[in-house]
């Protein structure tokens, strides 16, 4: 800057101006049009999503790991969560990061902007697009749930949004974002894969209603219309589909259906209670009824890391990412992977999603991959709602 001739002050005071713009607290966040357009490349014809469930990062260096190993307990921080990102970004080279929440612990963070600058620098120094919603204690430190959701809205490579613009809605952070086809493809224009984030709350607010919050109706009533004006868009010219394009949903707090399941039928463990809500609103009868979702992804209950399947829907845990987080000495901090894979149509050319997989990464010596299981298929509703129609008795 010191180095502006004065025939170039104008530019330079433009410049100036623009950069006052840019941080000040005034500025608007980047617009849908100038963020990254998630897309699915020919080379590969896959999209894959890395979710990082509960940081609970705190203060960095000086913040201390909670259920390690005795022996590793002195060397142990929050940098070894940073540490974790940066390995398993390296091993899956995820297209997208989503963080479901707790991804800072407020009680022990001294300034909320500045631990949740350090809990997404990875994504950002490895230019890797991500987007975040908030769980129960992301609030519990310096800024407010608005505020968390104003600050991450404006970070580098960040795809997350506060609210759906002109609506009236319960919480911060309730998004979608579209996966578009392989460009220079029939689809190129289209979702094909469509992502919705929602905002599960804190606490309840409700008097004589104890315990964790829930999807309002308010929410559920935007994603019911996001998702039926995605599947128009789907069945309409050009190219149009006959089937819907699959949706995958991301929020904090479990929905209480995850307690449908015992070890015979889940992929993964349950070694704690489900900690989801005292009251049931709805919102998986609400998925049901969209239609579009094959699974559903929460964190909050770090020790567990399965998935089930419910009518169609699977429910999955991701398993509790960050050292600062209760966990269980011995059993390694995890991430969950989810990737969906393009079919070929007759002419050659890339079509819509085949078929979706996830695993789970430990942080152990090899990075294991464990659990890996198809959630859908085209053609094939695993466990599907046709067979689950049958109705026996009254
Ligand atoms: C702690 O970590 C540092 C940095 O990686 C390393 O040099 C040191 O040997 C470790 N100390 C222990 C006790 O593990
Ligand atoms: C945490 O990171 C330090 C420094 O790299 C390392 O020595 C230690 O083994 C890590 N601890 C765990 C539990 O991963
Ligand atoms: C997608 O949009 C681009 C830009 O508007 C256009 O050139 C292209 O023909 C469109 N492709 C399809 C398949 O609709
Ligand atoms: C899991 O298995 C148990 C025992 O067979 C059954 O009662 C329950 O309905 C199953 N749950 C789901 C979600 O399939």
């Amino acid at each position: 800057m010191e180095r502006v001739s004065s025939s170039s002050s104008s530019l330079a005071s433009l410049l100036l101006l623009l950069a006052f713009v840019a941080f000040s607290g005034e500025a608007s966040p980047p617009s849908g049009s100038e963020r990254p357009v998630l897309r699915f490349t020919g080379k590969r014809g896959e999209f894959k999503i890395l979710q990082i469930a509960d940081m609970h990062y705190a203060d960095g260096q000086k913040t201390k790991c909670e259920d390690v190993l005795p022996e590793e307990v002195p060397n142990c921080s929050d940098l070894n969560t940073t540490a974790f990102i940066y390995r398993v970004f390296e091993a899956e080279k995820p297209d997208l990061v989503v963080f479901t929440g707790d991804n800072i612990f407020g009680p022990d963070a001294t300034d909320a902007a500045k631990s949740m600058d350090a809990a997404f620098a990875p994504a950002i120094a490895l230019k890797v697009p991500w987007a975040a919603v908030l769980g129960n204690h992301d609030q519990q430190s310096t800024l407010s749930r608005e505020g968390l959701m104003q600050h991450i809205v404006r970070m580098a490579y960040s795809l997350s949004s506060i609210n759906p613009e002109g609506l009236q809605i319960d919480g911060f952070g309730n998004y979608n974002l579209e996966v578009a086809g392989v460009e220079g493809s029939g689809l190129a224009n289209k979702s094909v894969l469509n992502l919705y984030f929602l905002d599960s709350g804190d606490y309840s607010t409700v008097p004589d209603i104890d315990g964790y919050g829930w999807i309002k109706v308010s929410q559920q009533m935007w994603f019911k219309k996001v998702s039926s004006h995605l599947q128009k868009l789907y069945r309409s010219k050009p190219e149009p589909q006959k089937e819907l394009a699959p949706g995958l949903v991301y929020f904090h707090i479990p929905l209480p259906e995850l307690s449908s399941f015992i070890e015979s039928n889940m992929t993964g463990v349950k070694q704690e209670p489900i900690s989801s809500a005292s009251v049931n609103s709805g919102f998986f009868t609400t998925m049901l009824e969209a239609g579009d979702v094959k699974a559903v992804f929460t964190g909050h209950d770090h020790v567990n890391d399965f998935c089930g399947e419910l009518t169609g829907i699977h429910l999955c845990y991701a398993g509790g990412f960050g050292y600062h987080a209760y966990g269980k000495a011995g059993w390694s901090r995890r991430a969950r992977v989810v990737s969906a894979y393009l079919e070929k149509t007759p002419s050659g050319s890339w079509g819509g999603v085949r078929s979706i997989k996830t695993w789970k990464r430990l942080d152990d010596k090899h990075l294991t991959t464990i659990d890996t299981e198809t959630l859908w298929e085209k053609g094939n509703e695993v466990g599907g709602r046709r067979r689950k129609r049958i109705t026996r008795g009254h």
